[in-house]
Parts: structure tokens; sequence; C-alpha cells
């Protein structure tokens, strides 16, 4: 059960460089209780928090995911591409992310990346971090758009809650949802409808959006039932007020 209505896309990733230690700090100061977070595999297995499968765009070296290792991203800067006061931030693995989150008291909505990986590359070290660090598990929920990868979850960590992501919501989400027993569903904020929102929340799910940055646009969607948005602007929510209950 989700216990905050907001959650910080990447750690706090509009005041601070993406999938950071930095942004997570940055989340916890600003007053936000849960954050979002990528978890993708490097070539060597190690799995790190990171979105993209390359380092391209957010650090300053090249290459896809697949190509690195430990040893090859452990220097690059992480920071620099958004401002230069973030030029020491690296790119950390998921057990130093998941160290941090749980100190910091956060909770965490930890989405598993597979890109061209197998769900145990990427998923077995997430559950093997979480199972030695993790506390609070009515705090965390792994989510994926990898069904695979949540088979692999609910196979080997029951315990721990799931959601499946998704763009636009499928036909057969009903079925999908059963089959993993799934907490939540999660999708584009642009594409939920009403009779849909209503039709998630009556058969007892909790519903998350992403990835809306504009509380206005999302009026409707607190009356409709969801229950988290998932925003790179945690304080512009933070600082409206508490949506009302029709
Ligand atoms: O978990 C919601 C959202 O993060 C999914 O999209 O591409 O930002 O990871 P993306
Ligand atoms: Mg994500």
């Amino acid at each position: 059960m989700i216990t905050s209505a907001i959650i910080a896309h990447r750690g706090l990733s509009s005041l601070a460089p993406e999938n950071t230690l930095a942004a997570l700090k940055l989340a916890a100061a600003q007053g936000v209780q849960w954050v979002e977070i990528d978890a993708i595999a490097l070539g060597d297995g190690t799995v790190v928090m990171w979105h993209d499968n390359s380092v391209d765009r957010c650090s300053n070296g090249t290459g896809p995911m697949s190509e690195h290792s430990a040893s090859s991203i452990k220097d690059l800067d992480c920071g620099s591409w958004f401002s230069d006061a973030f030029n020491q931030e690296r790119i950390v693995n998921i057990e130093q992310a998941v160290l941090q989150i749980q100190s910091l008291g956060l909770g965490l909505n930890l989405e598993i990346k597979l890109y061209e990986n197998n769900a145990a590359t990427v998923a077995a070290p997430v559950l093997a971090a979480l199972q030695k660090h993790w506390q609070d598990f009515d705090k965390l929920i792994i989510s994926s758009f990898d069904r695979t990868a949540l088979d692999y979850c609910q196979l080997h960590a029951p315990h721990i809650q799931r959601g499946k992501l998704y763009n636009t919501i499928p036909s057969n989400w009903q079925d999908e949802l059963k089959q993993l027993k799934a907490v939540s569903c999660h999708c584009h904020y642009q594409h939920l409808t009403a009779p849909l929102a209503a039709a998630i929340k009556a058969q007892g799910y909790d519903l998350y959006c992403y990835t809306a940055n504009d509380p206005s646009s999302v009026n409707q969607h607190w009356q409709w039932g969801v229950d988290a948005m998932i925003t790179d602007y945690p304080q512009r929510f933070l600082s409206t007020p508490e949506p009302i209950e029709s």
C-alpha cells in the first residue's frame, strides 16, 4: 500500500541529476516521502541506479551499458551534465542506492528495466540488495514494464509488493495483475481515463500515474481515485493543497 501521494521520479530529478545519491538526498531534504528509481544491468552483471541503456545522456562517458562494467563507470561524472555543482556524483550500484534510501527513511518504488537482459540478471542483484538492507516492506514496491522481471520477483521474493507498469493500460490488465498478485497498476497519466481508473480501483489495486509535472494537469486524476503521482517536480505538488475527496 502506497503511503504517500507524491513520488519523486528518479529522485528529485528537477533539482539534481536523475538517479544519483544527490537526487535522493535532495528529495528527503524537500520533504518528499517516496522516491522512484530505475535499476539496470551493466555488461559485467553489476546492477546500477540508472535509466538509459547508455551512459551518453547523463554522464561524461559514452557507450551502451552492455559495454560497461563496474570499473569502467567508476570514475564517470554523472552530475556535470545537469550542473557543475554536481560534478562529484558517480553512478552507484543498486546496493549503495538502497542503503541510501533506507538511511534517509524514504519509501521506494524500484523500477526494474531489463533492456536486452534476462530477468535474473537484473532482478537477482536487486532482490539481494533489498533482502540485505531493506527494513520496512510496506514502504517498498518493485515495478516494471517487463512482465518476466515481475514473474521473477514473484517467484523469488513473493513478500515484496509488485506493480505492473504500462504506458497505455491494455485490455488484459485484470488477468495480468491477478496472475502477478500485483498490488498496483502504474500508467502514463495522459492515458488514464475515468472509467478505467474506476475499474482498477474497484478491483482493489493501488493506481499510480507517471510522469506528471504540472499539478493542474492531473486535478481530475485525484478525483478518479489515483493514489500516487510520480513527478520530477514534487515541490510543486507539495506546495499545493491536498486533493479534496469527492
Ligand atoms: O515508474 C514510472 C516511470 O519511471 C516509468 O518510465 O522511462 O521514466 O522509467 P521511465
Ligand atoms: Mg522509471
